[in-house]
């Protein structure tokens, strides 16, 4: 069965970037698509291309990290295309310092959008997709932050790891009910994220700490890739039933390392 074709697509984060570029490739396969996102003007370019382009597309305005209104996106959705297939948990933004320089503030902005923004999508939306029996996918973004420790990302780091690790444990629960799960781990993709992270962050959340050194030039390590190259990625591991999405090829020396240290870690235990 072609995933993509009939198939309505939610895309949290769909005015731009990444989202953006998910949300144009399930259009062009055939998916009617449903944009959320708190930036509406963004949302409408969006949805206007995309509904110009022949698909069926509405845009949802919808903060991740209240779960009142990802419950209402559902509903929504269901109510306008009668059930939801595809559910991209990809709304995130972008937080930097080193941890100890960290105000309070960044923990909570940071862990209420890309934390609870996927709680709440999967609490919202897993159980729809069960009850609907019609199989489907749940893709959370995450990032390769969610795969190693970083200076100068702990924070981000800290929201990403837990991510990777409830989007595994979901990957177990759905696969017996015929919904493919995977976890998107991009390193630098070309998108206006730092941007975006700054203007979006609520008043209340604004810390009256002078902010965090940003990190040295050169402390962000490897290329810089496209949205659209990672959007194709996803597309092929929706369509290959992959957990991991990677998108780097310098992500495979970084994870060997990181295995190295851990097997290293049980030489204590040979003797
Ligand atoms: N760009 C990168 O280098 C990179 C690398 C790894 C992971 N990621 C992850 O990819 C995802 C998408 O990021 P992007 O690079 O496309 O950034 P982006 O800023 O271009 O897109 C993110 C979108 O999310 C929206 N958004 C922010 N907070 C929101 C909220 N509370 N509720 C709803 N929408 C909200 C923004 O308005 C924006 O349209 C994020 O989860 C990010 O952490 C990005």
């Amino acid at each position: 069965m072609d995933p993509f074709r009939g198939r309505v697509a939610v895309v949290t984060g769909g005015g731009g970037g990444i989202g953006a570029e998910l949300a144009r490739a399930f259009a062009a396969r055939g998916s009617k698509i449903v944009l959320a996102d708190v930036d509406e003007a963004a949302m409408a370019k969006v949805e206007a291309e995309l509904a110009a382009g022949g698909a069926a597309v509405c845009s949802i305005r919808t903060d991740v990290s209240k779960r009142e209104r990802v419950e209402a996106l559902a509903e929504a959705a269901v109510q306008r295309f009668g059930s939801v297939h595809i559910v991209c948990n990809n709304a995130g933004i972008a937080t930097f310092g080193e941890i100890v320089k960290s105000p309070h503030e960044d923990w909570e902005f940071t862990m209420g959008v890309n934390f609870w923004g996927v709680v709440h999508g999967v609490e919202c939306f897993v159980p729809r997709l069960l009850a609907q029996g019609e199989g489907g996918h749940v893709v959370n973004t995450a990032s390769m932050a969610g795969l190693v420790g970083m200076r100068w990302l702990g924070v981000y780091c800290a929201s990403k790891f837990a991510v990777v690790g409830l989007t595994e444990a979901l990957h177990r629960e759905l696969e017996p009910h015929g919904i493919g799960v995977s976890v998107l781990c991009p390193m630098i993709v070309e998108t206006s994220i730092n941007e975006n992270s700054v203007r979006l962050r609520p008043a209340h959340l604004r810390s009256q700490a002078p902010p965090p050194a940003p990190p040295p030039t050169g402390a962000m390590k490897g290329g810089i890739v496209s949205a659209v190259s990672v959007a194709k990625r996803v597309v092929r591991a929706i369509e290959e039933r992959r957990l991991y999405v990677l998108t780097h090829p310098e992500q495979r020396e970084i994870l060997r390392r990181r295995a190295a240290r851990l097997e290293a870690a049980f030489e204590d235990l040979a003797g």
